[in-house]
């Protein structure tokens, strides 16, 4: 935009609300409806996997059986921690340390394993992708291992992300069937999500033409906040919190009342409610029930009506989340970090639409400071 040019005020000035800042075919929300390369959510969720949805967000378009082979064959290779990197991942305080600073650590660490760290071309990008989306869940696993003092087990190369990521964080017991279902299904919900803040965030690391890694590490330290990914920690404490079925109405009440989001609660772009909420909700209401703890869901269905019913704001997909990771025996401070398990996939294919086509992104701000200020020295300075 040359200067002169009409800059947007107003209604843009917070959150970009409305505001379309790239061209992309990576994900859509149209209608209501969430699309991956064209694909409906639902579509994806009933019949894909979430290695499948990663190499259909890299390559706009599905991988044949010998495709996928590869693919998997890929991650697998992959799925490892350097014996030395690992030694050094010891050495990061995990006690009074959130676990998305953590990880936010590691991968920039990671970066100094990487002997392609620097290449920014596509082949060295795709290479790097891969190894980050199959060292990703080794490393929030490998947190939990290191903060209890216990070993981290050797991953199982014939098995899937999902059935490793369940396997290792819980200490080498092996997953149960419909567990890892239910836990890869969660991967593919949270792939992607058209121009969120954290795929955003990758966007614009990326565009100053910096490297993979850093714009991973942009995107993790956006995903962290409480009003993205952060939430669905934040719904699990507030359900532990309100405790009851009967305390559950007033909670949201005086929540409004002193003008408090409600977690897990509303959407910038889904008006009529986020369809990966509605896959959640009912897998939270089985789970919940399986585990003997069906409370939890009946509080969450409580929040969410009273929320329509008083503001016709409707559950994100970190609201039934909460619920799914909690019967998955899953630490509540490790719900965000499994959000970038998943969507890392994302941030790199948006990464990668970035390079393929790249600006810099460098909007403007509009002045609304002070004007005309005159220098004084600091003995004559009064404040
Ligand atoms: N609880 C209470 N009120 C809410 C909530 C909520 N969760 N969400 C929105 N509102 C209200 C606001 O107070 C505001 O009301 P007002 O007009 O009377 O002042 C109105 O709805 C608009 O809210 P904004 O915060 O301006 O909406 P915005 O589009 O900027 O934010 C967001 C969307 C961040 C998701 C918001 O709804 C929110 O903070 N929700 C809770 C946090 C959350 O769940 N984040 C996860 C989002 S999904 C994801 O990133 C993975």
């Amino acid at each position: 935009m040359a200067e002169g040019v009409q800059i947007y005020s107003g209604a843009t000035d917070k959150g970009l609300e409305g505001v379309v800042a790239c061209t992309t075919g990576v994900s859509s929300i149209q209608d209501n409806t969430l699309s991956f390369r064209g694909f409906t959510i639902e579509d994806l969720a009933e019949n894909s996997t979430f290695e499948e949805v990663t190499f259909l967000l890299w390559n706009d378009r599905l991988p044949n059986s010998s495709e996928l082979k590869e693919f998997k064959n890929e991650l697998s290779k992959n799925m490892v921690i350097d014996e030395n990197f690992f030694q050094v991942l010891k050495q990061i305080p995990t006690q009074k340390v959130h676990p998305m600073a953590w990880l936010r650590t590691s991968v920039s660490l990671l970066s100094h394993w990487d002997v392609q760290a620097q290449d920014n071309s596509e082949t060295a990008n795709r290479s790097k992708g891969i190894r980050l989306v199959a060292q990703m869940g080794l490393l929030v696993c490998a947190f939990e291992a290191i903060r209890n003092g216990k070993p981290m087990p050797q991953p199982n190369k014939d098995k899937s992300l999902a059935w490793n990521f369940m396997y290792l964080l819980h200490g080498g017991v092996e997953p149960k069937t419909e567990h890892v279902k239910i836990f890869d299904l969660c991967l593919i919900l949270h792939a992607d999500h058209e121009l969120n803040c954290s795929a955003f965030a990758t966007r614009v690391t990326t565009s100053s033409l910096s490297d993979l890694h850093s714009a991973m590490v942009s995107a993790l330290g956006a995903l962290k906040g409480p009003l993205h990914g952060g939430a669905n920690e934040a719904v699990m404490v507030m359900l532990k919190r309100i405790g009851t079925i009967e305390k559950a109405k007033q909670f949201v009440q005086d929540a409004l009342q002193a003008k408090e989001k409600v977690m897990g609660i509303g959407h910038r772009v889904y008006k009529n409610g986020d369809p990966r909420a509605a896959i959640l909700r009912k897998l939270s209401q089985k789970l919940t029930l399986d585990m003997g703890e069906p409370q939890w869901y009946q509080i969450s269905t409580l929040i969410d009506e009273t929320m329509f019913k008083e503001k016709g704001l409707m559950p994100n997909v970190d609201f039934y989340s909460a619920t799914v990771y909690y019967s998955l025996k899953i630490p509540v401070d490790l719900y965000t970090p499994i959000f970038a398990v998943s969507r890392i996939s994302g941030w790199i294919a948006h990464a990668m639409e970035q390079y393929a086509n790249n600006r810099i992104y460098r909007p403007r701000g509009q002045w609304v400071g002070k004007k005309d200020q005159k220098w004084t020295p600091i003995e004559k300075r009064n404040t």
